[in-house]
Order: C-alpha cells, then structure tokens, then sequence
C-alpha cells in the first residue's frame, strides 16, 4: 500500500553495473498493511548478496518493475498496520529478509514490512550496528547452530576477517569452541585475532592444510564454517577429522569439485544453507540467541564506512571489489 506522499530512496529498473543503473530519487511512501509495521529507517547495511541480485545472471533475474535494494537496516517504528499492537510505535528496530522476494527494501526513508521482521534493538546499539544484523549476524549464528559449535571443539572459519566470518568467530568462542580462522594480509589477521580467534593462518602464503595438522596435533578439525567451497574443498581431507561437519554459507563459483572418496571414507557431514529461507525453527532459535548476545553486549560490529543514501551505487561498488573490512552502512536519514 502506498499512501500518496514520497520518500527518498535508491532504486533500479534493471540489472547491470552499479553506477549505471542504481538511481537515487522519490517514490511513493509505503503504508503499513494489516500485520505490518511502517519503520523510518536511518541506515540500510550492503552485503554481497545485494550487488549480486543487482547485477544479475545466473538464476537472479528482475522479479519486480522496480527494485528498492538491500534486506538489512535499522530505525523507528513510526506506524502499525491492522493487528499490530500500537506500543510498537517508537520502537526501535532492526531488520531482516527486507528484500528477500520483495521489491522495496531498505535503502529508503520507510520500508512497511512484516511486524515480525522488525526485531526490538537494544538501547546500547546504534543504527549503522542494527543495519549488520540480518544478513552478516544471523548468517553467523545458523553456521555455528548447524554445527552444532560448543565447548572444545575445533571449529575452522575461513575468511575469519569477512562480515559473516568475524560474527562467526565470535559467536563459536562464545560457546566455547578452539577457533581457528584463515585470512589473506596481516590486517584482516588482526580484524580476526580481535575477534577472538586463538588462531589465524594467512591462506594465501601458507598451507593451511599443514596449519591446521600442526595446531590440532594430527587430529584435524571438528567443522568447517565455509566461505568459500568452490576453493577450500579440496583441502578437506587433509583438514577434517573423521566425522567432522562441513557447514557451507559462501562459494565463489556455481559449483566446487568435492574430494568425494576421502569425505566419504571419513563419513564427512556437509550441509547448505541459505539465510533467507531458513525454517520457522531455526529462524526462532536463531533469535532468540543473538537476541541474548545483543542485550548482553557481547558482541563486536565493525562498521567500516558509512556513507549517505545518495551514494548507495559506489557502496556497492566497494563491496564488489571486497575493499572493506567491515560493513558498509548507508546512512538514511
Ligand atoms: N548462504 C547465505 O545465507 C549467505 C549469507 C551471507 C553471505 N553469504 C555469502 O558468503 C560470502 C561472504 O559474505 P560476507 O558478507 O562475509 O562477505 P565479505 O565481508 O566480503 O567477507 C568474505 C571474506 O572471505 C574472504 N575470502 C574470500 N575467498 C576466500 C577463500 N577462498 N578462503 C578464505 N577466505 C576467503 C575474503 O577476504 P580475502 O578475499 O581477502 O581472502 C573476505 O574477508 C559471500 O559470497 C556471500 O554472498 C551467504
């Protein structure tokens, strides 16, 4: 529903480049429908997600007219829609799957969604902290759920100093686990280390396979939180125990050639998932835990840049180039 005012907002109507189809300008103010909240927001988070989706190819194609990017963000409840209750109004909140299957995200001044998809943010929080959530933490959070991390385990998170990887390190030495991240210069090993990584190899010049024999005393690893299957997998049978988990959230192809025989002789568990459709459970349990982690201040956010609305296309194009260390939040209001 739109309510006959405009807002600002970034925008395209076809896939392609970043500078060459993200406009910035007004469109029509969403009102809230029944069981939705109207938030203001005043940050909307970049992840890689959303300048694939812009740029398209593969199985992403235009499912809209006009598509208002980005699924994470934070604001202020400032209207409910039938059902909602009205002490929702004033709320503070973050968001998550706010462009997933729907065309108007959050790069905008107002984005109505499902009540549920607007989660209470703690006092102690910012904005540009609330827009980190729904894509980086929660992927975070399922990766370490799914493989089952808890205390003494050896867990391996490749690309420890990446948006995900830097909540997962954090959130598995929560729970108890040995961690051990990989990461491509010294600066992301100390972004890694910071997060409370016991160990960090530098994949691009040693043998992490070696590494890893060597810190776990020939045992191997207990679970992979995988960034990148397309690249690592051929390494597994030197790095997993037998039994160990492989849980995969990132890969940097349409497809990864798997050691099949040595996973099989070590009866490896591999699973996928993807953070937009995880079920009912998960989601829940997933809350409720980074829910816990949020209100306790546990955790770190790293915002590495955080520039106005009007320059959503070169946020993406920073994150294209994987530049950053960190998040990269636009600011809305
Ligand atoms: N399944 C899901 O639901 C889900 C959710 C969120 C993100 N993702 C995907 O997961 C990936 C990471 O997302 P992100 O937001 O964390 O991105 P990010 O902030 O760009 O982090 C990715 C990190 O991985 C590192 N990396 C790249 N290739 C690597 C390799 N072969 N081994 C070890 N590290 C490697 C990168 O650094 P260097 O290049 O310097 O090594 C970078 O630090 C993206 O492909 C994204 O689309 C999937």
């Amino acid at each position: 529903m739109i309510t006959g005012k405009n807002m600002r907002a970034a925008f395209y109507t076809r896939q392609g480049p970043a500078t060459e189809v993200i406009r910035v300008g007004d469109q029509p103010k969403p009102a809230p429908g029944p069981g939705e909240v109207l938030v203001r927001l005043h940050t909307s988070g970049v992840n890689p997600s959303d300048w694939k989706t812009r740029r398209g190819g593969g199985n992403r194609q235009l499912f809209a007219p006009l598509i208002i990017p980005h699924s994470d963000g934070a604001g202020i409840v400032e209207a409910v829609g039938e059902g909602v209750p009205a002490v929702r109004i004033g709320e503070r909140v973050w968001t998550w799957n706010a462009q997933w299957q729907r065309a108007f995200g959050t790069a905008a001044e107002y984005i109505a969604l499902p009540s549920a998809q607007a989660v209470p943010l703690p006092a102690h929080l910012g904005f540009a902290e609330g827009a980190c959530l729904g894509i980086p933490a929660f992927t975070a959070m399922q990766a370490v759920r799914l493989a089952q991390c808890a205390a003494g385990m050896r867990v391996l998170i490749p690309g420890g100093a990446g948006s995900v990887g830097h909540y997962a390190i954090q959130l598995a030495k929560l729970r108890g686990a040995d961690v051990i991240a990989t990461v491509s210069s010294a600066r992301k090993a100390e972004h890694a280390a910071n997060a409370g990584a016991d160990h960090v190899i530098n994949y691009r010049e040693d043998d992490v396979a070696e590494c890893v024999q060597t810190i776990t005393n020939g045992a191997g690893v207990d679970v992979v939180l995988e960034v990148d299957l397309t690249n690592n997998a051929k390494a597994y049978p030197r790095i997993l125990r037998p039994g160990a988990r492989v849980v995969v959230y990132g890969t940097s192809g349409p497809e990864a050639l798997l050691p099949s025989v040595a996973l099989m002789q070590k009866s490896i568990g591999l699973q996928f998932f993807m953070i937009y459709d995880i079920p009912e459970r998960d989601r829940q349990e997933c809350l409720a835990e980074l829910g816990r982690m949020l209100d306790e201040n546990r955790l770190r956010h790293t915002i590495a840049l955080s520039l106005p609305l009007e320059k959503t296309a070169q946020a993406h194009e920073l994150l294209e180039r994987g530049e950053v260390i960190g998040n990269v939040v636009l600011a809305v209001d």
